[in-house]
Parts: C-alpha cells; sequence; structure tokens
C-alpha cells in the first residue's frame, strides 16, 4: 500500500459511523430541545485567534497547534477547539447586536499535535454548545442539564460530574500570587518546575509530573472567591441540588484553558478512567471583550466524540433501516431495477445490487442487508417478484402498483 492515514488520525468506516451518528444525532437532538441553532465556522483560524482566547501560555498554544504560514505569508492554525472561533463568528456576524441569550452548537473536526494514545488523537471531533449573553447561574445549571441529558439518552449511567469555580480576575488575580508563592516557597520542586508556573500558577493542578501530595498542600481558589464569586458558586450548586444531576465539587479542577472564569465542569463516567474526561467546559466571562466585542458573559462545553463512542454502554444502536433490496440479474433487468427502487425511495431507504454476481448471492446479501423486501428485477420486463422477509410470504406484481403493494405491508 502506498499510502498511510497520518499519527493520530482516524478513518471512521461501517459499521462504526453508525455508532457516530448515533452521538451525533443524540447530542443534535438535545440542542434542539433546549432551542440551540447550528453554527459553522471554518477550520482553519488566524493563528493569533487561538493564541488570545486560549492563551499564550497553555499547553495547546505552546505544544500543540497546527500551524503554519499560508501562501500569502500569514500565520493560520487548524482549530484545536471551537470557543474562540463561535465567538470571533458571534462577533463578525453581529449576532451581539440580537440581544438575549445566543445559544450555538455545534460538530466538527478539531486538531492537536499531542501524543497519540488510546482517546487522545491528533484530529478529533467535538460536539459542543455556547451560551452567550448572561451570567446567571441558571444558564450553567442549564447548560449541565443539556450534557447530561444527552449523555443518559445515549445509555451512560452513573456519571461523574465535577464542579469548580476558578473565580474571575478580582478573585484570580490575588490569588494567582498566593499560590506561586507556595509553589516558590516549597522546596520539593525543582527549580525549572517553579518557573514553569510563573505565569499561570493554577496550571500546577493539571500538571501530570507534579505529585497529588504535593498539590494538595497548595492553597486553593475556593478558599480565595471573593463575595461575588463565591456567591455565583454557591448559586450554581444550590440550583444544581434541585435538579436529578448528582455532582462534586472538586476543588483541584482547574481546565487547560485560559479562558474559562469562574464555573467549570467536566464529565466522567466510571470505568473510562481519571485520565480522559468525555467532556468539559465552563464560563469564560471576559472572552467576548478580549475579542474585541462588549463586555458579555458567555458559558459552554465541548464532549469528545471519539471517547463518547468508545465508552458507548451499547452498540446496538441501529442503523438506517433498509426497506427493501432490489436484485438485479442481467444487464437487461437494469432498467426495471432503477425504476423498481426509485419508486420505492418514495417510502424508505433502498439499496440496490448492481453488481451482476450470481442470483443466490445476491439473495444472501439483500437477506443480510436487514431489508424488510426484497424484489426481484424480471430481465423480460413483466412483473417483478417481491419476498416480505417479515411475513415470509412472496409475491408477483406489476411495476405500476409495487409502492402501493408494499406500502400496505407496512406498519405491522
Ligand atoms: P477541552 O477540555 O479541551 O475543552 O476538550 C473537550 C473534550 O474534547 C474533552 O473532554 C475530550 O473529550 C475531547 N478532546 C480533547 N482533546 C482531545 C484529543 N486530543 N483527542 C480526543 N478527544 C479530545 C474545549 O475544547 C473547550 N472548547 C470546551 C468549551 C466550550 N468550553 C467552553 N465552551
Amino acid at each position: 500500500m502506498k499510502y498511510k492515514r497520518l499519527r493520530g488520525t482516524q478513518d471512521v468506516v461501517p459499521p462504526d459511523i453508525t455508532l457516530w451518528r448515533h452521538v451525533e444525532g443524540v447530542f443534535q437532538d438535545t440542542f434542539d430541545r433546549y432551542g440551540y441553532s447550528v453554527i459553522r465556522t471554518p477550520i482553519i483560524e488566524p493563528t493569533d485567534l487561538f493564541v488570545r482566547a486560549v492563551g499564550e501560555g497553555s499547553d495547546i498554544v505552546t505544544k500543540e497547534m497546527y500551524t503554519f504560514e499560508d501562501r500569502g505569508g500569514r500565520s493560520v492554525t487548524l482549530r484545536p477547539e471551537n470557543t474562540a472561533s463561535v465567538i470571533r463568528a458571534y462577533l463578525e456576524n453581529g449576532l451581539h447586536r440580537r440581544g438575549g441569550v445566543q445559544r450555538l452548537c455545534y460538530t466538527g473536526p478539531m486538531f492537536r499535535y499531542d501524543r497519540p494514545q488510546a482517546g487522545r488523537y491528533r484530529q478529533f471531533h467535538q460536539v459542543g454548545a455556547e451560551a452567550i449573553g448572561s451570567d446567571n447561574p441558571a444558564v450553567d445549571v442549564e447548560m449541565m442539564m443539556l450534557v447530561v441529558e444527552a449523555m443518559r439518552r445515549l445509555g451512560f449511567e452513573g456519571l461523574d460530574l465535577r464542579l469548580n469555580s476558578v473565580g474571575g480576575e478580582s478573585s484570580r488575580g490575588p490569588y494567582r500570587e498566593v499560590l506561586y508563592d507556595a509553589i516558590r516557597s516549597s522546596s520539593e520542586l525543582p527549580g525549572e518546575l517553579v518557573e514553569r508556573y510563573e505565569g499561570n500558577p493554577m496550571r500546577i493542578f493539571d500538571a501530570k509530573d507534579v505529585d497529588t501530595a504535593f498539590k494538595q498542600k497548595l492553597p486553593l481558589i475556593s478558599d480565595h472567591l471573593d463575595a461575588e464569586d463565591a456567591a455565583h458558586f454557591a448559586q450554581v450548586q444550590d440550583l444544581l441540588a434541585g435538579t436529578n444531576i448528582d455532582f462534586t465539587a472538586d476543588p483541584y479542577l482547574v481546565r487547560g484553558l485560559d479562558y474559562y472564569t469562574r464555573t467549570v465542569f467536566e464529565v466522567y463516567c466510571g470505568d473510562t478512567g481519571a485520565q480522559s474526561a468525555l467532556c468539559g467546559g465552563g464560563r469564560y466571562d471576559a472572552l467576548v471583550a478580549e475579542c474585541g466585542g462588549p463586555d458579555t458573559p458567555a458559558i459552554g462545553f465541548s464532549a469528545g466524540v471519539e471517547r463518547m463512542v468508545a465508552a458507548l454502554p451499547s452498540t446496538d444502536v441501529g442503523g438506517v433501516a433498509v426497506l427493501a433490496y432490489v436484485v438485479c440479474e442481467s444487464q437487461g433487468a437494469s432498467a426495471g431495477a432503477l425504476r423498481a427502487a426509485s419508486a420505492l425511495r418514495a417510502l424508505g431507504a433502498v439499496e440496490t445490487d448492481l453488481s451482476l454476481r450470481s442470483h443466490k448471492k445476491q439473495i444472501q446479501a439483500g437477506e443480510k442487508s436487514g431489508a424488510r423486501f426484497l424484489v426481484i428485477a424480471p430481465t423480460q420486463g413483466g412483473t417483478l417478484e417481491v419476498r416480505d422477509l417479515k411475513r415470509r410470504e412472496e409475491f408477483a406484481v406489476a411495476e405500476g402498483e409495487l409502492p402501493g403493494r408494499v406500502e400496505e405491508r407496512l406498519g405491522d
């Protein structure tokens, strides 16, 4: 074979694609029920957008972006996530002038040059949503209700929703100093590690190479929230406690993107391992203004489609139901087979076997396809033979009567 796919990328081939469509379909249906409209943004954006939004010192920006110069000499980047693009599009298309809360959802590929491993790819896919325009804690809770509802509809049980508040800048500014002082004054961390956390010391809670025991000795943001941030977090938890969703306040949850303020959350599912959050999100009340728009609070989340598909409790999700499989035994039967299939497509999905393989093989393939009806197109014109595989009956029918005769058998 001459070519292979790039490391960290995947082909999704049948029948796995059925699971993908199921995951994306359940999320889309849930988005629809919550009043979200789909937004599509380019996969490629000016590099600066992500540097500013996701954060200059974040792992994503420093190590993981697919960045290159286009032929016009501009630095462009394959999107590593979609929140920054949605906010750019929200402002560029004047959605901020529409008032109220703008609810936008999306699905699509993202790109991060990460070390490939189970559940971690260089091209991966997210479904996600953003609610832009309110800092009401009820919006946070509604977002989490949406996420949990979609995941429950996918069959996930025992979901582990972890919640924290990383505070707004007024809480975080002073806290960062306290935290960095604690990191610097410890004799346990080597010098270069200490330096790494100078800009954003909260990243230490996300670091894989720092001991949990060390992290547990550090001051926590939850003890440094100012009155407004603390009240916001308390209201989120109160409202959430009034739903049927269990959650755990996790004071160590910080998330890897710099735009977050106040509420952050991640969802895990029992056996998928602590390493891999199925989804993550949070508030980003300063991002719209940072992108040049008016002061506009917002919250969102994204879920990894690959991780959802891999963790699905049941792979028995059903695909497209095939109504009929049209067998065509010779070149001479082709026109009739095409006409029969076309007429039946008004009623449902129809597969044609135009391979010209033997009668027996075509019938076997038809039976395997899951179709309700096998339709055998005649070589010489005349009547079609129909087998109703459900009722185990056979009948002959003139071409013009085929859809009617099939339709009258449906519904049982
Ligand atoms: P994130 O936590 O970076 O957040 O990604 C969200 C989800 O995408 C993760 O929980 C995971 O399921 C999936 N994911 C991330 N990286 C990979 C990877 N390399 N391979 C496979 N799956 C991956 C965001 O992207 C934010 N934009 C979420 C958000 C929206 N916050 C506010 N609005």
